[in-house]
């Protein structure tokens, strides 16, 4: 063997999958009765979880919150204050460019500024880390 080894992937064919079909699974559940703009969220912690989200909208439409944001505080309330992310897909039903809003990426950018994010992008899926999302995020 010569030269460096390949750098190990963050997730297996088999992980991306399986987020990605449990982002798709909860364009479902999503509530946007304003928008009608259905996003599924999955995120696979550093311990080894899944855990998913949708957004759900409010008549004060200013308090909705994205899937995103819904999957990682979901997965910070069943793991606690140590979780950190290891990736993060972003998926929509109608099949249009979304990467992470500004809100979403500082969320993402604090429990994982080297977590894989990926999202639908130009007719195929996107994939950049969260701190090429979010250049200088804020950080304590
Ligand atoms: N939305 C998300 O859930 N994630 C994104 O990455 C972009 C936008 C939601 C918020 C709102 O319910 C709807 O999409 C339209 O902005």
């Amino acid at each position: 063997m010569h030269g460096t080894p390949a750098a190990q992937p963050v997730l297996s064919a088999a992980q991306r999958q399986q987020l990605i079909d449990a982002a798709r699974a909860m364009l479902d559940r999503a509530y946007a009765p304003y928008s009608k703009f259905h996003v599924g969220a999955a995120v696979l912690t550093e311990a080894g979880n899944l855990y998913t989200g949708c957004n759900v909208e409010n008549a004060s439409y200013g308090v909705t919150n994205c899937a995103e944001r819904t999957a990682i505080f979901s997965a910070v309330a069943a793991e606690g204050p140590t979780m950190k992310l290891r990736a993060v897909v972003v998926l929509n039903s109608a099949t249009m460019p979304c990467s992470p809003c500004g809100a979403c990426r500082q969320v993402i950018y604090e429990f994982g500024p080297k977590a894989a994010v990926i999202y639908q992008g130009n007719g195929s899926l996107s994939e950049s880390t969260a701190e090429q999302l979010l250049p200088a995020g804020f950080h304590f």
